[in-house]
């Protein structure tokens, strides 16, 4: 049995929150953010620190609103996030980009005061042609990655994000060529990893600084773990943080740069910020030799992650009928999809892995938890023609705020142009 991350919801708000916008939606906690966001401002530094939210992790603008308010800046993984972000009244000096595509437009974000981390080698030339002379952040892919599995990885010989850590003479002439200079290095090299690894293989990049010699700020990406199961260790920022501090204190008793770190968290903020609220809306059997199946009324068009990553997450019932007794369950989402499968073997979507719970019945209310970030982000959305579920936030007075609404049927399809046959 687990304990539950969203403790923070009793049984009668979550009664109240299905009664009143409908299942599935995903809730949202209020302290929760003030919390993670005070967490991470607190992360050890030795010459200056910015926080910058990675968006990409959960950009409800009520998240990004608040955050902004409690001083935390923003990471953006694509221009659309950059727009979006100042759409709802994020600065634009609090924004920076490292993205896979480097829009046509991207000298106007810059104009805005957008900061780019160039993230290959012709971003680089790119960004030097339109504005010779100027500072630039480059993303350098330090040699090595960390995370779950490869696909939680973007560090090493298998990731395509940043520049290679061996084409750094490449950049510097790039840079000379058109009179810029490198003040920013950026490496993000995973998520959901080991610390220890993350610490390890993030810091490799403060080895590449002496062929830098402009550069005044190292950002170290996100990749903080959040333990979404007993088995799993969090980070702890404060231990991390410390040895980040040591080693940039040692750059600067080696080199006499005092280097302004950022750090871009995304899952440390938003995971277990909230959960997905469903109801159980099926059971059934594949005998004594089988399963007892769970089917609940959210699944991929909600949480990919199991079925992408093999990700694990706990699972809260609010039962109807109390009972102490536990069953083994393996839980299953509402698309017609045999990889829609909720209870996954860590790191391998592809076995099933059955959870001892509360016994359960139809109708009962169940929460799928540490939902928060990489969730409503990246659904498989309209799946099956599910509509997007709506998103609620329990606030520190207590009140239940919908700051999302489901979809409706008609916004499902509102982009197509039917052909009149
Ligand atoms: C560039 C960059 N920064 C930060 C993050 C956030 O990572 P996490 O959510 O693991 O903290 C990501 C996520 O992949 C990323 O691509």
């Amino acid at each position: 049995m687990q304990t539950s991350s969203c403790s923070w919801l009793n049984q009668k708000q979550a009664e109240q929150i299905a009664n009143d916008f409908g299942t599935p939606t995903y809730v949202y906690s209020e302290k929760k953010i003030r919390e993670n966001a005070a967490a991470c401002l607190a992360f050890p530094n030795a010459y200056g620190l910015t926080v910058r939210y990675a968006m990409k992790a959960n950009p409800n603008s009520s998240i990004l609103l608040l955050l902004q308010k409690l001083g935390i800046y923003f990471d953006a993984s694509s221009a659309w996030e950059v727009r979006r972000a100042i759409h709802i009244g994020i600065e634009p000096t609090r924004i920076s980009l490292s993205t896979q595509e480097l829009p046509k437009d991207f000298a106007s974000l810059v104009e805005q005061g957008v900061e780019i981390n160039c993230c290959s080698l012709d971003q680089l030339e790119r960004y030097a042609k339109a504005f010779p002379g100027s500072e630039v952040g480059i993303r350098l892919n330090p040699g090595k990655g960390s995370g779950l599995n490869n696909r939680l990885s973007t560090g090493g010989l298998a990731a395509s994000f940043g520049i290679w850590h061996e084409f750094i003479p490449q950049i510097n002439e790039i840079a000379q060529a058109s009179r810029c200079k490198i003040v920013r290095i950026h490496t993000h090299v995973g998520t959901g990893g080991d610390p220890d690894v993350w610490f390890q293989t993030a810091t490799e990049s403060l080895k590449s600084l002496d062929a830098f010699p402009h550069v005044h700020t190292v950002d170290l990406g996100g990749g903080f773990k959040i333990a979404r199961m007993p088995h799993e260790k969090q980070s702890d920022l404060q231990v991390v943080g410390s040895a980040v501090k040591k080693a940039i204190e040692a750059v600067q008793a080696r080199t006499g740069r005092k280097l302004h770190l950022e750090i871009e968290p995304g899952n440390f903020i938003a995971a277990n910020l909230g959960g997905i609220l469903s109801e159980i809306q099926d059971e059934t059997s594949t005998g004594k030799d089988g399963y007892s199946f769970l089917k609940l009324d959210t699944g991929m068009t909600e949480i990919l992650r199991p079925s992408l990553y093999g990700a694990q997450h706990s699972f809260r019932v609010f039962q109807k009928i109390l009972s102490e007794e536990t069953a083994s369950y393996a839980i299953v989402g509402h698309c017609c999809e045999s990889g829609d499968v909720l209870t996954v073997a860590n790191g391998d979507s592809e076995t099933l892995a059955p959870r001892e719970l509360p016994v359960c019945t139809i109708g009962d209310l169940i929460m799928i938890e540490d939902a928060g970030a990489y969730c409503a982000a990246m659904p498989a959305k309209n799946y099956n023609s599910f509509p997007e579920a709506s998103e609620v936030m329990v606030l520190e007075n207590g009140e239940i705020r919908e700051v999302r609404k489901r979809q409706t049927l008609d916004q499902v399809i509102q982009n197509e142009t039917p052909i009149k046959w």
